[in-house]
Formats: structure tokens, sequence, C-alpha cells
């Protein structure tokens, strides 16, 4: 598909944009690209949408995204294709991140069933107090290109469930997992205008982001992104007091500590760094290692990595690292890398473009890396693990937040004690305790500083697409 889907129908634009294959280069398809016109269109058609859906029974909402979600199993393999065809991540990453994707469908739509509310007895005499939980609207969800699917259903999932209608912009390169999406969404009897999608080239990407986000008829923004973006739709949260779900960069610190299982951090080093070639959000970006540890850390890191790692392209059986989204991706990492060598990295592996093609780079690991370089307080979203070596825990943590951001961050320890106090002084929102990949749909995902506000999937996940009322029952 590659027309809008507005209102149950697929839509022409007055323009298109050409999607590339990040491996190679060439052009995908010719894509709508809608404009300020068509954003408010969408926006109006899910608000309409938005006085039926809401009155839907919730077991009828959860039936539907169950479907939704059966659908999404049954042609899981060509989901998958789009994935690795639009983003460039390996075959095997990309049907993990399709049963991702669909089970925050079936989550939400088990979820659907226990919106509860409350009753209160209030201190004033004849009166009781209820709490009700009403959806909130028109969602405008935005979206990354690092998770194509999955990054959707996290949010809409929660909002169809919640009884909340969705505007998708998804992101400029990876139109077609979203486009997909509405294809099954169509099948599986959602009604027309519940589930929209406006897919625009980067050029109008600004005056879209702000056309939905500025809309009065739009109750709530989610967006997942770079930092500076959400910033900016933030401000125009604020001008109509828009609902915000914000998930945002980190900077994820990977602490090794002397009593940890040096075999299992480097599992979950290679894991947590290196999926998606390193562009997610809550992929290691600093490796904090303790110095009793380090040098043995350093060397299995570096053996696990030349033993596991291999770049070329997703659709190639046994690739591990596809190409990086784009050529300033990849020049941001050769970046991090230079600025960290001329300050006196060691590169320990790789760091260099990778001859593969001009949007991949090697994975690299650096050792002797200090506070003061790049790659220690910028996030890299790339194949390039950096590391810093410390003395105490005390120094550690410090390191660990001394950041604006705080999304995820990851240490490995056989110390009871010492993971309870770590886990508590990180000032992050996910933690892992010797283990490198955390997210699940029935876990709440999200920041704290910078890296964002609220939370997505798991039970908490469905309050960012409701509104608490308060009814105060009087006269009794
Ligand atoms: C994070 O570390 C800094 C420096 O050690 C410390 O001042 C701060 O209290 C820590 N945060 C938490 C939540 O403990």
């Amino acid at each position: 598909r590659t027309e809008s889907f507005v209102g149950g129908r697929w839509l022409p634009a007055a323009a298109t944009f050409p999607v590339y294959d990040p491996a190679s280069g060439a052009t995908l398809g010719m894509v709508a690209d809608c404009g300020v016109p068509e954003a408010r269109a969408a926006v109006h058609a899910a608000h309409e949408a938005f006085c039926s859906w809401k009155e839907v029974s919730v077991k009828e909402r959860s039936s539907l995204l169950r479907k939704w979600y059966d659908l999404m199993m049954q042609n899981k393999g060509d989901l998958a294709k789009l994935i690795t065809a639009e983003s460039g991540k390996p075959l095997k990453e990309a049907e993990a991140e399709v049963l991702y994707s669909a089970l925050f469908l079936e989550w939400f739509s088990e979820e659907a069933r226990r919106i509860y509310g409350d009753v209160i007895y209030p201190s004033a005499k004849g009166r009781r107090a209820l709490v009700l939980k009403q959806p909130l609207g028109v969602a405008a969800v935005i979206t990354p290109w690092n998770f194509p699917s999955a990054m959707i259903t996290r949010k809409v999932g929660a909002a169809l469930a919640a009884g909340c209608t969705v505007v998708v912009k998804p992101a400029e390169d990876t139109p077609f997992s979203a486009l997909a999406l509405a294809q099954l969404a169509n099948e599986a009897g959602i009604p027309p205008g519940v589930y929209n999608v406006v897919p625009c080239s980067r050029s109008k990407a600004k005056e879209v982001g702000k056309a939905l986000c500025t809309d009065p008829l739009v109750s709530k923004i989610s967006f997942t992104g770079s930092t500076a973006t959400g910033k900016v739709l933030l401000h125009y949260a604020a001008d109509s007091v828009k609902r915000v779900s914000m998930e945002l960069g980190g900077l994820a610190p990977f602490i090794v500590f002397d009593s940890a299982n040096v075999d299992q951090a480097v599992d979950g080093a290679l894991a947590s760094k290196f999926r998606n070639a390193g562009q997610t959000c809550v992929c290691s970006n600093r490796f904090l290692v303790q110095s009793g540890i380090h040098d043995s850390f350093v060397k299995k890191f570096a053996e696990a990595m030349k033993r596991n790692l291999r770049v070329g392209n997703g659709f190639e059986a046994g690739t591990t690292q596809g190409p990086l989204i784009n050529e300033k991706a990849v020049e941001k990492v050769e970046k991090h890398v230079s600025d960290a060598v001329s300050k006196g990295a060691t590169v320990v592996m790789g760091g260099k473009r990778h001859q593969f093609g001009k949007n991949f780079f090697e994975p690299t690991l650096l050792s002797s890396v200090t506070k003061d370089m790049l790659c220690a307080h910028e996030e890299t979203f790339g194949p390039l693990a950096p590391v810093i070596k410390f003395d105490t825990e005390e120094e550690a943590v410090a390191i660990a937040n001394a950041t604006e951001v705080g999304l995820a961050g990851y240490f490995y320890s056989q110390d009871p004690a010492q993971i309870w106090r770590v886990a508590e002084q990180l000032e992050v929102g996910m933690v892992g305790v010797n283990e490198g990949l955390i997210s699940s749909v029935e876990c709440p995902f999200g920041g704290v500083k910078q890296s964002g506000l609220g939370r997505e999937g798991s039970k908490y996940g469905i309050d960012e697409y409701l509104e608490v009322k308060y009814v105060c029952y009087g006269g009794l």
C-alpha cells in the first residue's frame, strides 16, 4: 500500500515521495506525500469516528483488537519482510519486531476489559464520590523508523482499547509497515476513521507534525523520537494544553561491577548494544567497567563481537548487523569514533565504515574512553561500544547519572546489596539487572528526566489515553 488511509479509505495525495532501501539505496516505492490539508482531514475523520468508537462496548473493542492481532500473526512473514526492506534490520530482528508489535495488540485487547474506576467516601456527610475513566479523544501518534511497526501498536493498541481514535504519522523512512497495519486493521473490522495513517516526506514532516499537534480536535500527542523533536511537540501541546506521552532519547549506561559474571555481562552487552546495529533508544551507549574486571571484559567482549556479529544485507541469512538508516547516521558514528580517538581512546575493534556499502559501519569497540568524549555524553545510535574504566560504585553511579536523559540503564553484579542500591540510585525509567534486553509488553516502558513523559505497554500504558472524571454524588 502506498496511499494514505483516512476514514477507512485509501487516498492519494497531491504529491508522492520515494522510500529507499537503506542497504542498497534502491527506491522501494513512491508513497502519498500528505500535507496539512490531508492531516486536518484525517483528524476530522478520527474525531467523527471517536463519537461512535467510545460507545462501542469494551468487549467489542477487545475482540476487534484481538482480530487485528490474529491477522498480524497470519501475515507475520510479509510484515517482517517489509520491516527489513524499509529499515534494513536483519530479517530475524524484523520477525521478532512483528511478534513484539502484535503482542501489544493482544495485550491491549485484554487490558480493554480492565478499565476500572473507584468509589470514594468523602468526609462531607450525605455524599459519595465516583471516579470514572473516560477516553481522551483523538490521539496524534508520531513514530520513528527504528521500530516501524512496534512503536505504532504500542501506542495505538492502548489508545483504541481506551476508546480513543488515532492519526498516525509514520517516519518518512518507514511508512510501509504503518500502511500494512492499516490494511490489516481494515480487514479486522476496525471501523473507518478509528485508525488513520498520513505518511509524508521529510520536507513536509514539520508542518504536518505541527498541524496534528495544534489541531483543537486532537486531545493527545504520543511521540517516540529524538529529545529535540519531542521538545518542539511539547511546545505545540502547551498552546492548547494537550495530554502528552513522550518517549525520547537515552544514553543508557551499561555497568559491569567486579562482582559480575563476566560471560553473562558479555552476552548482555552484545544484545543490548548491537540490536538493530545500535539504533534503539535503549541500546547501551556507555560501558562503565570496574578496574578489577575491566581487562577480562574488554577481551571477551571483543572476541564475542568477532564471533557473533556479521555485517550484511538484512535479507541474507546469518546477517546480524544491517545498514544504518542513512548516511547522516553513519557520519555521526564516524564523528564519535574520531573524536574519541583524537582524545586518547584506543580502537580495540572496527572503527571505520564497512566495505559492504555506504550506510554500513563496522561494529566498533573502544577502550580508554573518558567522560569528556562525545560518545560518553551524546547518543550515538550506531554500532559503537565505548568502554570507560572506573574504580568505585559511587564513581560509576555518578557517571551514569551525569546526564540530562534517563531511559534505560543496565548493570551486572552478583552482590545483592549492591544490586538493590544501584537499581534505586540510577536515574533512569528502566533498569536491567544482569539482563541486556528488557522490553516486554507486560512491563512499563519509558524514561525520566529528558527521556520522556508517561509509560507505554503494561497495565499503566492505557492510562495515557484515559481521563479521570470525579463525580460528586450528593443529596444522599
Ligand atoms: C545519581 O548520582 C548522583 C551522583 O552520584 C547522585 O547525586 C544522585 O543522588 C543519584 N541519583 C539518585 C536518584 O540516587
